[in-house]
């Protein structure tokens, strides 16, 4: 559910008509909902209660920073893999007792910074990595606080370049060698072990391969702890999927995953964190983009929007889907037309969607792409010198522009001639 509704013949953003702030904003832009936001995070909230828990916002997903106040806000944690996200966590408010550290690639001064400023955990995912991060915190005087993140060899059976927890992928240590690694790691001078971390992927829409995951989980927090091991928190990752069409598709609640997380691990007496992206923000976000032309083809027409890839890279890069609606809401019974919505980029792979069956449309209409609100701005690139697009958070009646449109002058400006040439 999300509060991107038609009224009165016009799509809304929560109270506020998505047509006046494309003329106070110009298109393209992306727009959030806030209570969007919220409604999502507090049915995660809800659905690990009673256990002892904390849902960090994975950051990656969609870091403006005024999206990070409204959740820390609301008691949010963050999961952070780099410094920058770590930064903007920071910004917004959060603790460094509610940030988690991930990635597989943490440097040493990612991990002295983190340090400095506070930090939850780490999630390490190396020998190497938790060796680098033993030193700089002995270095230090400190101990940093660790879990490992074990592979688990589970498919996740979501975009192979989304998928995390097979043992070809590159994230984590094989769950077979997690004793070995927990022994290193106690006798490590600068490391303090707290925990398990796993993630297998992202856009699951089943729950059975995180069942089988957790499953494995919980064997190994008995074992650990046999081993002498204090586990006293497991993080279970993100990537519990949402639906991107409004028709047929029902992947897991947040409430049937909670369940699913009690009944597997919820007897351990551990405190739980996740980290969730795409299900708070993806469903919480829109795209708006205004028809540039419409163009007949030999074979078809071409919809040109003037947002292109370099604004919104997921059908591009992982032949994803994403409902795109007029913003003026079609009369009902209107005869559809076939459009390949494009964008103005020179390269055939700016192609949002092929076929797709739309209300007719005209130069200047204006339409938005649903679900946008992950891994969309945040992806953005300026490729073709076009400028990063602004964001607009929405809540109630009020909308404000939290990251402005960069001029060209900025955009031009960046770029150094060095004297000599
Ligand atoms: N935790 C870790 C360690 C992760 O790597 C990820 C996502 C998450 C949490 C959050 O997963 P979520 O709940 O959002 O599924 N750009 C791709 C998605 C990449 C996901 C990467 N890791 C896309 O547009 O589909």
């Amino acid at each position: 559910m999300d509060h991107f509704v038609y009224k009165h013949g016009a799509l809304h953003a929560e109270d506020v008509p998505v047509a006046e702030i494309a003329a106070a904003v110009g298109t393209p832009f992306y727009c959030y909902s806030a209570q969007t936001l919220t409604r999502h995070f507090t049915l995660f909230r809800e659905a690990l209660s009673p256990l002892p828990h904390l849902v960090c916002f994975a950051i990656k997903s969609l870091s403006n920073v005024a999206v990070l106040k409204l959740l820390g806000d609301l008691g949010a944690g963050m999961d952070v893999v780099s410094i920058g996200e770590y930064l903007r966590a920071k910004a917004a408010g959060v603790p460094g007792d509610r940030i988690v550290f991930s990635g597989v690639g943490k440097t040493r001064d990612e991990m002295r910074m983190a340090l400095e400023g506070g930090i939850r955990q780490f999630n390490v995912e190396s020998e190497p990595e938790l060796i680098a991060l033993s030193e700089v915190a002995a270095a230090m005087g400190l101990r940093a606080p660790i879990t490992l993140r074990v592979n688990p060899d589970v498919d996740a059976k979501t975009h192979a370049k989304i998928a995390t927890g097979k043992k070809e992928n590159k994230f984590g240590i094989p769950i077979s060698r997690a004793s070995a690694v927990y022994a290193e790691a106690a006798r490590l001078p600068g490391i303090e072990v707290v925990g398990i971390d796993v993630h297998i992927g992202s856009q699951l829409t089943d729950l059975a391969p995180f069942e089988q995951a957790f499953a494995k989980v919980a064997d190994l927090t008995r074992q650990l702890r046999a081993e002498g091991h204090d586990i006293r928190r497991l993080d279970l990752g993100g990537g519990l999927g949402i639906p991107y069409t409004q028709s047929n598709e029902t992947p897991p609640l947040p409430s049937d995953y909670g369940a699913m997380i009690k009944r597997t691990v919820g007897d351990l007496g551990c405190e739980i964190e996740i980290e969730p992206g795409r299900l708070i923000s993806g469903n919480a976000g829109i795209l708006v983009s205004s028809v540039i032309y419409v163009k007949s083809g030999e074979e078809r027409d071409f919809l040109i929007l003037d947002a292109a890839m370099n604004d919104l890279v997921r059908p591009a890069m992982y032949d994803a889907h994403h409902d795109i609606v007029p913003v003026v809401e079609p009369p009902v019974g209107v005869e559809q037309q076939r459009y390949d919505v494009v964008g103005p980029i020179c390269e055939t792979g700016d192609t949002f969607a092929k076929g797709r069956d739309l209300a007719p449309m005209q130069p200047g209409d204006l339409v938005a792409f649903r679900s946008a609100g992950a891994y969309g701005a945040v992806m953005a690139s300026e490729y073709n010198s076009r400028p990063l697009v602004p964001e607009v958070l929405v809540r109630g009646d009020h909308h404000a522009v939290i990251r402005p449109r960069p001029s060209y002058i900025d955009l031009v400006k960046r770029d150094v001639i060095p004297d000599w040439l």
